[in-house]
């Protein structure tokens, strides 16, 4: 409606200049016919000795190029003397207009006017003989033919503007229909998407912004839908990785509590039950790592030097490793240090070079290496395990992905340490890659950008 009243009156103001510019050019034209005509018979009349209904009369037929509806003749007092409309003639009346009295105190006036379609004008000036001023002569002219003109012009263009208003208002109608069609659609699928189906897909054709709203709105619905997909499935995983071990207390606590069992068989059900506890413990923690990283919590960073977090985890982890009979060997170059949030550090080491234990064979070996160059700080942790299978390797990051489930499961393991490794890795600007080793075993390399601390940054700029 806005577009439409805007048109409207656009169309509006353009008919009234083109009415007014029009009129004007006639008007002017007219004035200076006129003007020149009258000019014409005054500079006649002037060449007169005396001014007289004959010699005026003699003077007005002899000027054949002046053409005029009437012309009149009045003396210096404002009395006709000649007039050349034979009916209804002024000649010997007083010509009292406000143009013959002007003309009388030596003016040029020159009137045109539009009415009932006919252009009037009106030419008046003095008359001299000699220096005295000895009447006026007064042109009249109606020209309808120019005053057609006029009115045929302003009728043209007010037809002109109405069929373009009203071309206009039909195709604001349909094209309004046809947006707001397309809209409702958009809308319907947002409608449906807030109540939770996301499988709606918006189809509307055409090379405009709703198009691109409607691809936008898709591929924003499809993430959602992923979303939904993984969360409901991260849920159904992780209740079923706590109901197993709870499912195993309880069934450990029944045996304890209904059958007869000596002293040292209690004692080995109790540790059982200590154990699925510590599991449990173990997962409800990496779920809440998890959690922290999903919900994008952004801890401080700080400055990690990568020495002291291998030394902790390989003291931590050597036990275990020696149980299983597997060698750990530890490279660090010295300044590779990286800027981390919180732990994570730790966290990314330690998951990894557990794995490298718990996924080993006996008698196999576990190295450790930190190096760097300008711009990164690069961590391998390399075994001689069993290795991942190559269609396992694009699943490994995920979450309670585990290739022996048995194994993986008898270790303790819920199938969450990569994908918290993965996650955190990226958080902190760092890249993981895995790759098979060529004899056995498998490979973890992590990147991170290179931080100088400000000791090394003093000796650079000296050297
Ligand atoms: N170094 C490795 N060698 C062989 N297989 C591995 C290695 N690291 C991981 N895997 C495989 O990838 C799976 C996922 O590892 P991830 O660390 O995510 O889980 P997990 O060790 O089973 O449990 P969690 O780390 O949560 O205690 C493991 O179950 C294992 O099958
Ligand atoms: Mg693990």
């Amino acid at each position: 409606m806005g577009y439409l009243v805007i048109t409207v009156a656009a169309l509006f103001t353009l008919n009234i200049y083109a009415a007014v510019t029009m009129r004007t050019l006639a008007f002017s034209a007219q004035t200076t016919s006129m003007h020149a005509k009258a000019q014409m018979l005054a500079t006649a009349l002037s060449n007169l000795e005396a001014l007289s209904t004959e010699t005026a009369a003699a003077t007005v037929h002899s000027i054949e190029d002046v053409h005029a509806d009437r012309i009149m003749v009045t003396d210096q007092w404002g009395y006709v003397i000649y007039d050349t409309e034979p009916e209804n003639s002024l000649q010997g009346r007083l010509l009292s207009t406000e143009a013959v009295q002007l003309a009388l105190k030596n003016q040029d006036v020159v009137d045109c006017k539009y009415e009932n379609a006919v252009l009037q004008s009106c030419a008046t000036m003095p008359v001299f003989t000699g220096q005295e001023l000895t009447g006026t002569v007064c042109l009249m002219d109606d020209d309808a033919e120019q005053g057609e003109m006029i009115d045929a012009m302003q009728t043209n263009t007010l037809r002109i503007s109405l069929v373009l208003a009203v071309v206009i208002l039909a195709f604001s109608l349909i094209f309004s229909a046809l947006y707001s069609r397309r809209m409702r659609r958009i809308l319907d699928s947002v409608r449906r998407m807030q109540a939770g189906d996301y499988s709606n897909q918006i189809r509307i054709r055409g090379n405009d912004e709703l198009v691109v709203l409607a691809d936008e709105f898709n591929q924003l619905a499809n993430r959602l839908q992923v979303s939904e997909q993984r969360r409901r499935q991260f849920v159904s995983d992780a209740s079923h990785e706590l109901k197993t071990p709870l499912a195993s207390i309880k069934l450990l606590a029944d045996s304890v509590l209904q059958n007869e069992m000596d002293e040292e068989t209690v004692r080995e059900f109790v540790g059982d039950i200590g154990g699925e506890a510590d599991r449990l413990t173990r997962l409800s923690q990496k779920l809440l790592e998890l959690t922290k990283i999903d919900g994008h919590a952004v801890e401080e960073s700080t400055c990690v030097d990568l020495r002291q977090i291998v030394r902790r985890v390989v003291r931590l982890l050597t036990p275990l490793a020696q149980q299983q009979d597997i060698s750990i060997t530890e490279h660090v170059s010295d300044g590779c240090t990286v800027m981390a949030q919180g732990d994570d550090l730790y966290q990314i080491v330690f998951n990894l070079m557990e794995n490298g234990i718990k996924y080993n064979v006996p008698g196999g070996s576990l190295d450790i290496t930190v190096s760097h160059t300008e711009q990164s700080v690069i961590i391998t942790v390399s075994d001689t395990g069993v290795g991942i299978p190559e269609d396992a390797m694009e699943h490994i990051f995920e979450r309670f992905y585990r290739v022996d489930k048995a194994r993986s499961r008898a270790a303790g393991g819920a199938g969450l340490g990569l994908s918290i490794v993965h996650d955190m890795v990226q958080r902190n600007g760092g890249t993981i890659r895995v790759d098979r080793r060529k004899t056995q075993g498998t490979c973890f390399t992590v990147s991170f950008p290179h931080v100088f601390q400000n000791h090394e940054i003093n000796e650079r700029s000296k050297s």
